[in-house]
């Protein structure tokens, strides 16, 4: 079964559109990348202020190599642009978001619609 990692973004009132518009241009290097199944952006609504970005990958070795990649690096030149580092694990992404955690997970049941 596939994995689930969550890149959790606190992000201060008002710079959701900075965000956002940061996602608008992203580098879109992801879909390219071995392993990798699927990714979202979500938008808090109630219960939590913080952006999830949602991705899914066939395992974590997967999930590392990215994380290693030159195509991670560039999918966060912005980021790391703004905050002086290159957005790796902890920490800060500028102006759009403050702090970040990961979150991971293993699927245990993966349903959709029947057609
Ligand atoms: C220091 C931690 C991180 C921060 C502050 C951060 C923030 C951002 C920002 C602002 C962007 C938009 C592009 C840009 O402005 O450079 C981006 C792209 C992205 N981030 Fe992160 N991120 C971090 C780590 C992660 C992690 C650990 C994951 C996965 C769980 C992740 C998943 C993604 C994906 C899938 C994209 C789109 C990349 C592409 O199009 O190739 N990020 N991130």
């Amino acid at each position: 079964m596939s994995i689930v990692k969550f890149n959790v973004l606190t992000v201060p009132e008002g710079a959701g559109a900075v965000l956002e518009e940061r996602f608008a241009k992203r580098a879109g290097l992801v879909e390219g990348q071995p392993g990798f199944e699927e990714f979202q952006l979500l938008r808090p609504v109630e219960g939590t202020d913080r952006y999830l970005v949602y991705t899914r990958w066939k395992d974590e070795e997967s999930f590392q190599n990215w994380l290693q990649s030159r195509e991670f690096q560039q999918g966060h030149a912005q980021a790391a642009a703004d905050s002086g580092q290159a957005g790796h694990g902890h920490g800060h992404g500028g102006p759009a978001a403050t702090d970040s955690e990961l979150w991971g997970f293993e699927v245990v049941q993966h349903v959709i619609a029947e057609r």
